[in-house]
């Protein structure tokens, strides 16, 4: 029997920054994960993702860079893009992670862990079983995807991990789902040449969007030559050697696709049914998160749980967050969540971002907001970078100017949602940001001169 203090089970976003924050607060940490360090996020989610998109993105710049006066032509060597991908980014941050647990010496144990009381756990490993006793647990155990009795995963039926590491590009590729994960590699795989069918149940893509955002996104797509299918439901799929067939229902036609490829992205559940969770003493909600309180503390007060095992949007920022709220609750710091700005972003083109609440969800709980949008067309970066498509739009308390939220859609989005969270944890108003002197000329620009339009004294519109 092991013994140990604080004990955390699985090392992705969630879990590593958990593992890390115990440790440099004092405590003797020790780390289980079953498969590699770095979890979902680092090894088959945001970040090849995001490595693919950038080489997607390179790929069409080649081929579109004649409005700056530059002839070129490009050919794409996808399998060693996926090399680069795989060791110069994946495996550089994986042991990059290593490395910091190393240093922060936390005890990483490699094995699969499953609840055997209140206080304990087995450990097995490659035939091996250890039994552990901890103190207090922080699960951070994550999510995976949903499968679709229409279309169950196979050879050619994948779910993202599968085609974040297809060796070979599709000619043809079918999504099912326009959410985030199906939204952005429809953008990947088409701007390497593949031909992307997108299938979503609902009428538009990207459903948890305004649709002034999202729209600007479907345009994009629709450009790049994805096909988009709304309001289609897919009823079934045939697997041949070579291809997929999917039969799917729009206004009330059925009707059939063949593609090499099929993704289905229609979400993600949590992890909590692979741990015998039954002897944890932890309680779960109907589609089987944690319940959690204030402090990420489960049922079972020794036990905490962060990340896509709780409610919320499966993010890897609010899983980090989490990890170091529950790390000092542990610690026996007064911490709480507090989740006042939790951006979101799709790394789309343009890329869309949120943070705080939208006008919608302000004027629900009766607040008095405005909404003001400033165009990205006005910003001279944007101009000077040809990509003047999007806005940043910020919400504001009608009377005292207080920042309560904004929803960006423009070339770096993801980066400049950060000034407004920031506003709004701090309790900026839009005068505190008309105020602050930005670089000229930049992205973020816009938010300062949407503050000042905000104001009603704008300068750039
Ligand atoms: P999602 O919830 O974002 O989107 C799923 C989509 O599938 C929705 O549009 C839904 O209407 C559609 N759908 C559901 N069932 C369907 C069916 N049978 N046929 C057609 N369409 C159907 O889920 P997704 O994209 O799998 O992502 C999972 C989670 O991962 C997200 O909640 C997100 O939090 C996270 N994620 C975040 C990213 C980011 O921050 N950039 C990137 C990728 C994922």
């Amino acid at each position: 029997m092991n013994t140990c203090d604080t004990v955390i089970i699985g090392s992705g976003p969630g879990g590593y920054v958990a593992a890390i924050r115990c440790s440099q607060l004092g405590q003797n940490v020790t780390l289980i994960e079953k498969n590699v360090i770095g979890g979902t996020c680092l090894n088959v989610g945001c970040v090849p993702s995001k490595a693919l998109l950038q080489a997607g993105h390179t790929y069409q710049e080649i081929l579109h860079a004649e409005k700056f006066g530059i002839t070129a032509s490009g050919t794409l060597d996808f399998e060693k893009t996926q090399v680069w991908k795989n060791t110069q980014v994946v495996q550089k941050l994986r042991s990059g992670v290593t490395q910091l647990l190393k240093k922060n010496k936390v005890n990483v144990v490699f094995g699969e862990a499953k609840f055997t009381s209140k206080s304990s756990l087995s450990v097995s490993f490659e035939g091996k079983t250890e039994d552990y006793t901890f103190k207090n647990l922080i699960l951070a155990l994550g999510s995976r995807p949903i499968e679709i009795k229409a279309a169950p995963f196979g050879k050619r039926i994948v779910d993202s991990t599968g085609l974040l590491n297809i060796p070979f590009l599709p000619k043809t590729l079918s999504v099912i789902g326009a959410g985030y994960i199906g939204s952005e590699l429809a953008e990947a795989f088409a701007a390497f040449g593949t031909k992307v069918t997108l299938i979503e149940a609902t009428p538009g893509i990207l459903p948890g969007f305004n649709t002034k955002l999202s729209d600007l996104v479907k345009r994009n797509l629709t450009k790049l030559g994805v096909t988009i299918l709304t309001d289609a439901l897919v009823l079934s799929s045939k697997e041949d050697e070579d291809k997929v067939t999917l039969t799917y229902k729009k206004a009330d036609q059925e009707q059939t696709l063949e593609s090499d490829l099929v993704l289905v992205s229609v979400g993600r559940r949590p992890n909590t049914d692979l741990i015998n969770i039954n002897a944890s003493g932890i309680e779960l909600d109907p589609k089987g998160f944690v319940k959690v309180n204030k402090k990420s503390q489960s049922s079972n007060p020794n036990i905490y749980a962060i990340g896509d095992i709780t409610a919320g949007l499966a993010l890897a920022h609010k899983a980090s967050y989490e990890a170091k709220i529950v790390a000092e609750v542990i610690s026996g710091h007064p911490s709480l969540i507090d989740y006042k700005a939790m951006p979101a972003v799709c790394y789309t083109t343009p890329e869309i971002a949120t943070t705080g609440k939208s006008l919608e969800e302000c004027l629900a709980l009766g607040l008095k907001a405005v909404a003001t949008d400033f165009p990205l067309a006005a910003n001279s970066r944007a101009i000077a970078a040809s990509k003047t498509e999007g806005f940043v739009r910020i919400i504001s308390d009608e009377k005292t100017k207080l920042i309560l939220g904004a929803q960006i859609a423009g070339v770096s989005a993801s980066e400049i949602i950060s000034v407004v969270t920031l506003a709004i944890e701090t309790g900026l108003t839009l005068e505190d940001i008309a105020l602050t002197i930005f670089p000229h000329p930049s992205v973020s620009e816009a938010i300062m001169d949407n503050t000042e339009a905000g104001l009603g004294y704008p300068i750039h519109i």
